[in-house]
């Protein structure tokens, strides 16, 4: 683990002195597989949608598969992974950014088998970091490496944070309803992800959240991979759907995950459905938290600004 850590700090280093090839950081033999944890990211071009809730009830289901789980709030402005597990934790996100804490010393255990970091609600400053900053940042993320699955809840829309983030993934989940507008900022984001990166294997993974039923969420998704196929050349996976369920809502108020409160409604049968498929789809040879690390030098080589 040091080891590899102290690997990958060398490979920035070098990559920040314009020094290092990218192709150093893509060789098999700086990562150890067993310290590989799958990366998650869930994000939506519009906000609402129900990021945070797939975020921490994904998390759960996958917690029951006996996957170890942290939950990272990246939703810098509007951090709510906490107050959803009804937790205020004493030092959060902010602290990391400032450097006066390290990921791991803010890490959280929650009373339901997963582990949270918290983020830093508010503080807009943040999502405005400058780009070292932002890869240290996320370069502290290796210290999370012993966990099977980091999902990372990120803001709605653009920015140059989700994009790293995404970039970085080993599966980036988009969420939306079936609403035009919701649909339309979505597509907005895949298209900007098309733009911007070497996207064709990225993972992406559509959600349709909050549907009538199956039907419905089919003609969603079918829309959206046929347009991402046809103008993107993008390849987009259809993960599954969410039904629109009254519990959901309810857990929200109660400050529980519904797969705690529910474990039976739909919500919460669907939700188990997409982690069970995420399952079996695990990223091969080419996935894990080494091969996201390549992924974040490759994508630092196209400035990205938007
Ligand atoms: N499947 C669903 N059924 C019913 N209501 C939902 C569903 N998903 C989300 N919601 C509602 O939408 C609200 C916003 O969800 P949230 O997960 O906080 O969205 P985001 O993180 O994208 O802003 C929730 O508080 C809940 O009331
Ligand atoms: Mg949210």
């Amino acid at each position: 683990m040091e080891d590899q850590a102290e690997k990958l700090r060398e490979i920035m280093k070098r990559k920040k002195d314009g020094t290092g090839s990218p192709r150093a950081s893509s060789s098999k033999s700086n990562v150890k597989p067993a310290d590989k944890a799958r990366v998650i990211t869930v994000t939506s071009g519009k906000g609402g949608v129900g990021k945070t809730n797939l975020s921490v009830n994904m998390a759960l289901a996958f917690a029951r598969l006996g996957r170890k789980v942290v939950v990272m709030d990246a939703d810098l402005g509007l951090a709510n992974v906490n107050v959803m597990l009804n937790m205020i934790p004493k030092y959060n996100l902010y602290h990391v950014i400032k450097k006066q804490k390290t990921i791991r010393e803010i890490l959280v255990e929650t009373e339901y088998g997963i582990s949270i970091v918290a983020g830093a609600s508010g503080f807009s400053q943040i999502a405005n970091m400058g780009e070292e900053d932002r890869r240290d940042f996320i370069s502290e993320l290796d210290s999370l490496s012993n966990a099977d699955i980091i999902i990372i809840d990120t803001s709605a829309g653009v920015s140059s944070n989700v994009l790293d983030f995404i970039a970085a993934a080993d599966d980036a989940v988009i969420i939306t309803t079936p609403e035009p507008t919701a649909i339309t900022d979505a597509y907005g984001i895949i298209k900007i992800i098309a733009t911007e990166y070497d996207s064709v294997n990225m993972g992406l993974k559509l959600v349709v959240n909050r549907a009538k039923g199956a039907a419905q969420a089919k003609s969603v998704a079918d829309r959206m991979i046929n347009i991402a196929g046809q103008f993107l050349n993008l390849k987009l996976d259809y993960l599954g759907f969410i039904y629109d369920d009254v519990s959901v809502s309810h857990a929200v108020l109660r400050q529980k995950p519904f797969m705690v409160v529910d474990p039976k409604c739909k919500a919460s049968i669907c939700v188990q459905h997409i982690v069970e498929r995420m399952d079996r789809n695990k990223p091969g040879e080419t996935g894990g938290f080494g091969a996201m690390f390549k992924r974040l030098f490759k994508s630092s080589q196209n400035e990205t600004v938007v």
